[in-house]
C-alpha cells in the first residue's frame, strides 16, 4: 500500500499546508535562489559623450555613450550587478559592417572606459553584424540576398579580436552562423587571448519578442527576415544540437534565448549539459511588462521577482535581463 493510501486509512489528512504557514517557514523550505552575481545588464553604447537618449519602446532603458556608460557601470556595481554585456549603434553602417572592427568603434571605446572605471566589472560583448550593417542582416549577403555564412565567420573573427583587444572579457556571438564558435577560438588563442571566454548564443530563435530591441539597435532588417539562420520556435531537439556544437567548437557558456516562452529549452539544455547556461530576457518580455504595468495591470516588482526566479528554476546560471539593475536593488 502507498504511504498516502495508508495515512487515509488511518483518518490523517495529509496537509502540505504547514509548509506554507509563515515567511520563516517558507523561505527555510524555498527550493530556488536567484544567483544575484548571475545577473547580467546589457547596455546600448553610441558615439559622443554625455549622450543619454532614451529608447520609447523600451522605457527606462536609453542609447548612452562611452563616459555614461562608464559611470553606468559605477551604479551597477554599487547596486551589485557584476557583468554587463554591450551592444554597439555605430555611426556609420555599410554592407560589410566595417565599423564593427574598428578598433576605436563603440563597444571597443565603451569596454576600455568601463574597465577604466570600475576594473572588476566583467564585460561581456554582444557580437553581431546586424547593428552594423546598412541592410540590417547579421552577415554578408549573397547573391540571393541571403547571408552567406562563411564570409560573415570572417568578419566576426576580425571583430572579436578587436573587442578582446579592448579588455573585453567575454565575447558573446550572437548571429547564429555555423562555425563561429570554433573559429573565434582559434583566432583568440592564436593571438595570446585564451582567457578571454565565449559566451554563444546557442539556442537563438527567429523571435517577435525583439521587436523593441530592433527600434533600440536599429537593426531591422531591411527586406526579409532571419528565418535562414535563426532557430524555428517549434524545434526544441534542434537546440540540443547546436548546443554540443557550440560546445566541440569551444564556448565556456551556452544560451538559450528567448526565454519567456522557451523556459522548457533551458530545462532540456540545463539536464543535458555541463556547462553554465545563459538565458536571454529580451526586449520584447521587457516591452510588455513595462506596458502593463504602466497601465497599471500588474505589480512590476512581484512579476520580475517570480520570472528571474523562474528563469533559475528552469536551470538558468546566467539570466541576461534588463531589469537586473532594478531587481539588485528591490533585492538588496
Ligand atoms: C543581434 C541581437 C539581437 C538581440 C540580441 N542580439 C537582435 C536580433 O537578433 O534581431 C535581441 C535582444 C533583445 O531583443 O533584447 N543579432
Amino acid at each position: 500500500m502507498q504511504l498516502e493510501e495508508k495515512k487515509a486509512d488511518l483518518g490523517l489528512v495529509t496537509r502540505p499546508r504547514r509548509l506554507r504557514a509563515s515567511a520563516a517557514i517558507r523561505d527555510m523550505v524555498r527550493e530556488t535562489r536567484v544567483n544575484a552575481a548571475g545577473l547580467m545588464q546589457p547596455l546600448f553604447i553610441v558615439s559622443g559623450s554625455g549622450v543619454r537618449a532614451p529608447i520609447s519602446s523600451m522605457p527606462g532603458v536609453a542609447r548612452i555613450s562611452a563616459d555614461v556608460a562608464a559611470q553606468e557601470a559605477r551604479e551597477l556595481a554599487q547596486a551589485g550587478i557584476r557583468s554587463i554585456l554591450l551592444f554597439g549603434i555605430p555611426d556609420f553602417k555599410d554592407a560589410y559592417a566595417s565599423s564593427n572592427y574598428d578598433p576605436h568603434g563603440v563597444v571597443q571605446r565603451a569596454a576600455r572606459a568601463i574597465k577604466r572605471a570600475v576594473p572588476e566589472m566583467l564585460v561581456a560583448a554582444d557580437l553581431c553584424n546586424c547593428e552594423y550593417t546598412d541592410h540590417g542582416h547579421c552577415g554578408v549577403l549573397d547573391a540571393r540576398g541571403d547571408v552567406e555564412n562563411d564570409a560573415t565567420v570572417e568578419l566576426l573573427v576580425r571583430t572579436a579580436l578587436t573587442y578582446a583587444d579592448s579588455e573585453v572579457d567575454i565575447i558573446a556571438p550572437s548571429d547564429m552562423m555555423d562555425g563561429r564558435v570554433g573559429a573565434i577560438r582559434r583566432a583568440l588563442d592564436e593571438a595570446g587571448h585564451t582567457r578571454v571566454s565565449i559566451m554563444a548564443y546557442s539556442a537563438k530563435y527567429a523571435s517577435a519578442f525583439y521587436g523593441p530591441f530592433r527600434e533600440a539597435a536599429d537593426s531591422t532588417p531591411a527586406f526579409g527576415d532571419r528565418r535562414t539562420y535563426q532557430m524555428d520556435p517549434a524545434n526544441a531537439r534542434e537546440a540540443l544540437r547546436e548546443v554540443s556544437l557550440d560546445i566541440e567548437e569551444g564556448a565556456d557558456i551556452v544560451m538559450v534565448k528567448p526565454a519567456l516562452a522557451y523556459l522548457d529549452v533551458v530545462r532540456r539544455v540545463r539536464d543535458s549539459v555541463s556547462l553554465p547556461v545563459a538565458v536571454y530576457n529580451v526586449s520584447g518580455e521587457y516591452a510588455m511588462i513595462k506596458a502593463a504595468s504602466a497601465n497599471g495591470w500588474i505589480d512590476e516588482g512581484r512579476i520580475v521577482d517570480e520570472l528571474m526566479t523562474a528563469f533559475t528554476r528552469a536551470g538558468a546560471d546566467i539570466i541576461i535581463t534588463y531589469f537586473a539593475k532594478d531587481y539588485a536593488r528591490r533585492n538588496a
